[in-house]
């Protein structure tokens, strides 16, 4: 936000809260849209451990608009713990945007985002995601159209171009703000062509933050709680937003709100996962939750000291007894008999 100019005055502390569109966030710490992994446990797993605000996964618009079933009982499921909650959406057409972004707030949405970040060919070919930095007319008219939904204020997650040298997601992020009252940008500066790799560019987001009077929230290279401070001070931002330095580790909101310094022991982290584990069931039933699992087991077990042989058992089983026999004994610190 150009109020806070790096020169004269200081920034303010991680800890302070702010307002996107009116809504007040209690802190600058958020989490990331993940796709496949925000839902509603995860969303409130890291407002447990202190985040200001979560976003949720990438919502198919047109899901919402024809009435999906899966999308409208899982990715719309809100706890009623987690508001502030902003439940991010992608797609391409402007109608769908409208009604999808009504029904996300008839879910009980406080912020609306949109995905203009999402390198991956399937949602580019479809014209949704980074694509849409190629059509900035189209972009105004899906964050008007979602204002319009859903009467919320509407923020955009978006990349800095498309390909190294490109600054298209620079220009849009003004145009947003100032052409379509977007409320917030959640700024990912690397190019989509860079995927998730490469150093991003946090003197641009600097200019972004200087550029635009509403928040700027950094994205990018947020893997622990140092490089988040570090992003925080080099772009100006107004709030940070963690992304895979969450995944398995929730404390980092802890540390970064100044809740806790030390980071968490073995049993600590196991009897998180297997808080993860119940959410999960509860979720999605029990067979499903299941195969879901497996991809969350390795960030937990990341954490703590297992030999090899007891982490394959863990990520190659389906079944949530076993998996939580297994996890017990490690956080017990007994032998698991493999
Ligand atoms: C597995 C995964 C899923 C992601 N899903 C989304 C998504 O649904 N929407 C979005 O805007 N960004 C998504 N992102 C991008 C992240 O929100 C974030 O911008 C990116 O990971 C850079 O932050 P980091 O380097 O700190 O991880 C995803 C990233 C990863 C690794």
């Amino acid at each position: 936000m150009s109020a806070i100019s790096p020169d004269t005055q200081k920034q303010p502390a991680l800890t302070a809260p702010f307002e996107i569109g009116g809504v007040e966030i209690s802190n600058r710490v958020l989490l990331a849209p993940l796709a496949g992994i925000g839902n509603w446990f995860v969303r409130l797993q890291a407002r447990r451990y202190g985040a200001g605000l979560a976003v949720s996964e990438m919502v198919s618009s047109f899901g919402l608009h024809y009435g999906n079933e899966k999308t409208m009982n899982e990715l719309m499921r809100i706890h009623p713990d987690e508001h502030p909650v902003s439940m991010q959406l992608f797609g391409q057409d402007p109608e769908a945007m409208e009604s999808a972004a009504r029904i996300a707030a008839a879910s009980g949405a406080d912020l609306i985002d949109i995905n203009m970040g999402c390198p991956v060919p399937k949602v580019r070919k479809t014209g949704a995601g980074a694509e849409l930095l190629a059509d900035p007319e189209l972009a105004l008219d899906l964050a008007l159209a979602a204002r319009a939904g859903s009467g919320l204020p509407v923020t955009v997650k978006i990349r800095s171009g498309l390909m190294p040298g490109d600054r298209s997601g620079f220009d849009l992020s003004v145009r947003l703000v100032e052409e379509a009252g977007v409320a917030a940008i959640g700024f990912h500066p690397r190019v989509a062509k860079q995927g998730h790799k490469g150093q991003p560019d946090y003197a641009m987001a600097r200019e972004l933050t200087e550029a635009i009077d509403v928040p700027m929230i950094i994205s990018g290279g947020l893997s622990t709680a140092e490089t988040a401070r570090i992003a925080y001070e080099e772009s100006g931002a107004d709030a940070v937003m963690i992304a895979r330095g969450a995944l398995g580790y929730p404390w980092v909101f802890a540390e970064l709100t100044g809740q806790r310094v030390d980071p968490p022991d073995p049993a600590e982290v196991m009897d998180e996962l297997l808080w993860v584990i119940d959410c999960a069931e509860d979720h999605m039933g029990t067979d499903r939750a299941g195969r879901y699992l497996r991809k969350f087991y390795p960030w937990y077990l990341d954490r703590v000291d297992v030999p090899k042989l007891v982490r394959s058992e863990l990520c190659q089983t389906a079944g949530l007894d076993r998996s939580r026999e297994i996890v017990r004994e490690i956080r017990d610190g007994e032998p698991v008999a493999v």
